[in-house]
């Protein structure tokens, strides 16, 4: 069984396993106070292009999203997420569990735009309930977002703007930033990420790393005791060097952007040939994630051999399919997926 139901489903690329290897009986700092984490810091501030970053690293992104966002927010304040956020849909109620409520905005391709969030916050502001009303100070954002959308340079500049002109904090959930920096057509870089929010996280988990997420704080608000704040919701690890030293491997010779760009590439192979048999996709996404739509008779065929992840049921006949390709696809097992679909979409008439 090949699985394409998501981007984590290899342990860790050999070259982050080599490292680890390298330093497995020398010794290092704790808590994130070690020279592993520190070079990573350095390695991350540097690409961001600036120097007064806080860098903190964390075990994965759930935990990243509810810790930035509960350092953000006072007793009476809520999130903004897109309806399909990953803090409204899939982390079990981790940041209500915080105290705040994440409140939603509709969309139909993963993101929200600066108007939506305008409006939104007019609501609030012109409404005679507004005591009565959790109060929206945090904007979260995904990018890619949950359906491997992106947002350009001038949507990401509209929302940033409308964020500091109404006083509210931009966070940018980057699980899977690479896949979205690295992705064709894509005119937004780290530096330009850095700029326009509050903090982001730069996801390891989804990216070749054995896990950890590195959480990058420009608001100094926002950075305040966060070290402290990371230990009193059980995130601080005492061996918080094999974090860093990650980040490390990942960062010092491009291999991050490498990884990245090779998911992209191997995901392009599938959605080309895919269209060229005339099949089409729930969204148009630029990244590691596709979203096929595929007759039933067409996903039976191929569920002995492959895994996908089931996204939605279109109607009786058909379903939309997540396809993720990894760092470690491989061009081998993306022939052999292409040979099936082709073969399975012939034999049911596609
Ligand atoms: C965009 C995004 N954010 C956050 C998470 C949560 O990460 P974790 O499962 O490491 O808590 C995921 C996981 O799928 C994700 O896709």
């Amino acid at each position: 069984m090949i699985r394409f139901c998501n981007d984590y489903s290899e342990v860790i690329h050999p070259k982050i396993l080599g490292k680890l290897v390298e330093v497995n009986t020398g010794q290092a700092g704790v808590y994130g106070e070690d020279t592993y984490c520190e070079r990573a810091r350095e390695l991350i501030k540097g690409l961001c292009g600036n120097d007064d970053l806080h860098v903190r690293f964390v075990v994965g992104g759930t935990l990243a999203n509810l810790l930035v966002i509960s350092a953000s927010l006072r007793p009476h304040q809520c999130v903004i997420s897109p309806t399909t956020g990953h803090v409204a849909t899939l982390e079990a109620g981790a940041i209500e569990a915080t105290g705040h409520k994440v409140s939603t905005i509709s969309t139909d391709d993963g993101k929200i735009t600066a108007e939506q969030i305008e409006s939104f916050y007019s609501e609030y502001t012109d409404s005679d309930y507004r005591v009565h009303i959790a109060q929206p100070k945090l904007v979260f954002i995904s990018f890619p977002t949950e359906y491997g959308t992106l947002y350009t340079k001038d949507e990401l500049q509209a929302i940033s703007d409308v964020c500091k002109d109404r006083n509210l904090y931009l966070y940018i959930d980057g699980a899977r930033l690479g896949y979205g920096l690295c992705a064709e057509g894509n005119d937004v870089d780290l530096k330009f990420i850095t700029e326009s929010c509050d903090a982001f996280y730069i996801g390891g988990t989804k990216q070749g790393a054995l896990l950890g997420e590195a959480i990058v704080i420009k608001n100094e608000n926002i950075a305040e005791d966060f070290t402290s704040i990371i230990k009193q919701r059980g995130g601080l690890l005492a061996k918080g060097m094999i974090l860093g030293l990650q980040f490390t491997a990942l960062f010092e010779d491009d291999l991050y952007f490498e990884l990245s760009k090779h998911a992209n590439k191997m995901a392009s192979l599938v959605r080309d040939a895919l269209k060229k048999k005339g099949v089409e996709f729930f969204i148009e996404s630029q990244t590691n994630q596709l979203f096929p739509i595929l007759q039933n008779g067409v996903l039976e065929g191929l569920s002995e051999k492959y895994l996908f992840a089931n996204w939605k049921k279109v109607d009786d006949e058909s379903s939309v399919i997540r396809i993720c390709t990894s760092w470690a696809t491989t061009e081998e097992s993306i022939g052999k997926l292409i040979a099936d679909m082709e073969a399975s979409l012939e034999q049911s008439g596609e």
